[in-house]
């Protein structure tokens, strides 16, 4: 991969979770930007990311994308980007909460990780049964989502055009990145529509099931864990220009 290229990552338990691997990871990426742009995308809302931001050793991305995918925020200078809210324009929080409220299986998130275009349950184990329901009543209340489940407990409801993978293309195609220059690491369900965009991948060697069993050209499973596992991606990804070793 020559050239410029943009690094989208997930940060819980994929940059963050092994302190000496993120040092390493650090020293590289401030060796390889300008050439590379960064981009955190996070369950977690923006202003959290920067907490870590300022907490670790992350450096400071050029965006975050928070809320999984419905936040999105260009950094240092912490601007939007124009057009991306206008595309959740007439979704509705209270109506998916009010299509829900029936699922005795659902037990909203606390109210700090909700906003208007995030509606988050915990669903320990959820069935494929709850997940068809929670589709049914949806589609039946007219309300256009995009339903994630995470890490055999996490659901979260956004709008339709929201979404890691959404956040992803919206921001390679703004910044003129081809598919080829654009990998994304992550390690849960949360990530997985950044996956299906025809990116580079890398899967940590971490990850849940739920992106372990990704098969594909697109798709390199590292053996390192969390940021190691970055490292290492990058490295099969970018050919000899990484020492993703220790
Ligand atoms: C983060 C968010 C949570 C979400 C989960 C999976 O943990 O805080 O609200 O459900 O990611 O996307
Ligand atoms: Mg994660």
């Amino acid at each position: 991969m020559e050239g410029r290229s943009l690094l989208i990552s997930d940060v819980d338990n994929t940059l963050l979770g092994d302190d000496a691997a993120l040092a390493r990871l650090a020293e590289w990426l401030e060796s390889a930007r300008p050439g590379l742009r960064l981009v955190y995308s996070s369950g977690r809302f923006v202003d959290s990311v920067l907490e870590s931001v300022r907490e670790s050793l992350l450096p400071m991305p050029d965006a975050i994308s928070g809320g999984v995918g419905t936040e999105l925020r260009r950094l240092p200078e912490d601007s939007p980007f124009a057009g991306w809210y206008e595309r959740f324009d007439g979704w509705d929080a209270g109506a998916v909460r009010g299509a829900l409220a029936e699922l005795p299986e659902l037990a909203p998130q606390p109210a700090v990780l909700q906003s208007a275009w995030k509606v988050s349950y915990y669903a320990y184990d959820a069935s494929g049964d709850l997940l068809r329901a929670v589709a049914k009543r949806l589609e039946e209340a007219g309300c256009k989502s995009r339903v994630i489940y995470s890490s055999r407990r996490d659901l979260d409801v956004l709008p339709a055009a929201a979404g890691k993978g959404e956040a992803a293309r919206f921001l390679a195609e703004v910044w003129g990145f081809s598919r080829e220059q654009v990998m994304v690491a992550g390690d849960s369900g949360n990530d997985l529509a950044m996956f299906e965009q025809g990116f580079r991948g890398i899967v940590v060697g971490n990850a849940h099931e739920e992106l372990k069993s990704l098969a594909g050209d697109g798709v390199f499973h590292a053996e390192g864990e969390y940021a190691a596992g970055v490292l290492e991606g990058l490295s099969h990804w970018r050919g000899d220009k990484v020492k993703a070793s220790k």
